[in-house]
């Protein structure tokens, strides 16, 4: 039951590029593990304790970005963009449900993906398949596509940026809730939904008045000024998460310094596999994927693996059954789980379960099976007694056009299609979605 950083490399390990040069990818992480940590553990503990109150069902948890990064789409206007959109859903879910709502980015290091098949076939050619910027370029060539170990360093990097600019939006006036109307981009405030927000920033912007008008200062009030926009991404290859992970000299705890909360894929998730043995090491809080193949015994067996001494805010599970499966395939998870008495935070990523091929060969999802496997999981919850505790989705703050459905009807996907992985909801198809499923959950 010992454990190490590197305590993973004994057991068997899924998802992993091949390197070529192995001299070169053990100086890359090398050089990784001499470098700052990206995030501090007190501030891995501030999320945890966060998400304790959302275990408690006394707060929301939204979870958001991109499916992966990109090293090419990296710049202000992209990372501004998306936490716009990310602020603007929150003040929705927060305004309509009365709770606070904890933010989290799939922001500033989620570049690595797990796939379904090792190589892909392009025209004619067979082509390992593309894991990511962090690992290889996904464009339809043999050299292309080999592990290269300098864009690990490059992640490294890109991460930093992302999280400094991240850090100084959210704390240096950007989020003020008294510009609540500017997080409003043109392109979304001429929709339905963009003047439904219009509506709730009004109200927002009479009740700030109203605050200063009775004597409360609200120039000064970091309650008002600033917000907290953790980041987290999928904890896939681990020896760049075991490079990036320091021992906390308040503590003597481990803690993945690489991102505040790490997951675990659906498709890595083995009880004996090395990404379980890694997490179940490190104090950050986890997230794992749960499918529609996992049992009330299995969740159980995860949860004590990873969080047996039961601390709430820990583990988060994230549901990702399909629209048509959620409602029947979540109920015995959440009975199996309420009497165990783990004390895990229930959040629905509408978007894995629902992915699929569209007649131009492009990967899509709708709209409606989204909004549809939140109303089955807001039901489940509620057959059960449990709190639907978040929702963990992928956007963007650019006018894309990569899931079907909205009040747009978007049903051109060639038009704007510019995910390097999986469809993302738009800026207007969040927003919409933020305003649904805060209906969902007042009931
Ligand atoms: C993802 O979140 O991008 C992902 C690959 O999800 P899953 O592990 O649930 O398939
Ligand atoms: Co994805």
């Amino acid at each position: 039951m010992t454990w190490s950083p590197s305590s993973w490399q004994d057991a068997p390990i899924k998802q992993q590029p091949t390197w070529p040069d192995a001299g070169a990818y053990e100086a890359a992480l090398k050089q990784i593990a001499s470098m700052p940590p990206l995030v501090f553990a007190g501030e891995a503990r501030s999320l945890q304790n966060s998400l304790a109150r959302v275990a408690a069902g006394n707060a929301f948890l939204l979870q958001a970005g991109d499916c992966a990064e990109s090293f090419e789409e990296f710049s202000a206007d992209n990372i501004r963009e998306k936490l716009r959109v990310i602020l603007q859903m929150a003040i929705v879910l927060t305004y309509s449900m009365g709770v606070p709502v904890v933010k989290v980015g799939r922001m500033a290091g989620q570049f690595a993906k797990p796939r379904s098949s090792d190589t892909e076939v392009i025209g004619d050619l067979e082509l390992p398949s593309f894991r990511g910027h962090i690992v290889n370029d996904p464009a339809p060539t043999a050299a292309a596509r080999i592990p290269d170990p300098d864009r690990l360093v490059s992640a490294y990097h890109q991460s930093a940026s992302t999280l400094n600019l991240l850090r100084a939006f959210t704390k240096g006036g950007f989020a003020a809730l008294d510009r609540v109307h500017a997080w409003n981009q043109e392109f979304v405030s001429s929709s339905p939904e963009g003047r439904r927000y219009d509506q709730l920033a009004a109200e927002i912007d009479r009740a700030l008045r109203f605050m200063g008008a009775i004597g409360m200062d609200t120039e000064s009030d970091a309650n008002l000024r600033e917000v907290d926009v953790w980041t987290s991404h999928e904890a896939l290859l681990l020896g760049y998460e075991e490079a990036l992970t320091r021992r906390d000299s308040t503590t003597g705890n481990w803690y993945d310094c690489s991102a505040h909360m790490l997951w675990i894929g659906e498709r890595t998730r083995d009880l004996d596999g090395a990404h379980i043995e890694f997490l179940r090491g490190v104090s950050n809080p986890i997230g794992c994927k749960v499918g529609p193949s996992m049992t009330g015994e299995e969740v159980i067996a995860l949860c004590d693996a990873v969080n047996p001494a039961m601390v709430p805010g820990r583990l988060t599970l994230i549901t990702r059954m399909g629209a048509d499966r959620i409602e029947d395939g979540l109920r015995p998870l959440l009975r199996a789980v309420r009497e165990s008495g783990h004390p895990v935070v229930w959040a629905c990523d509408p978007m894995h379960g629902n992915t699929f091929t569209a007649d131009s060969g492009r990967k899509t999802r709708h709209f409606d099976a989204v909004v549809a496997e939140i109303e089955g999981f807001v039901r489940a919850h509620r057959a059960e007694g449990t709190w639907p505790g978040g929702i963990h989705v992928e956007l963007t703050g650019e006018n894309v056009t990569e899931c079907l459905g909205g009040s747009d009807a978007i049903d051109d996907l060639d038009d704007r299609y510019e995910t390097i992985c999986d469809p993302r909801l738009n800026a207007r198809q969040s927003l919409d979605l933020a305003f649904r499923t805060a209906e969902l959950i007042r009931g």
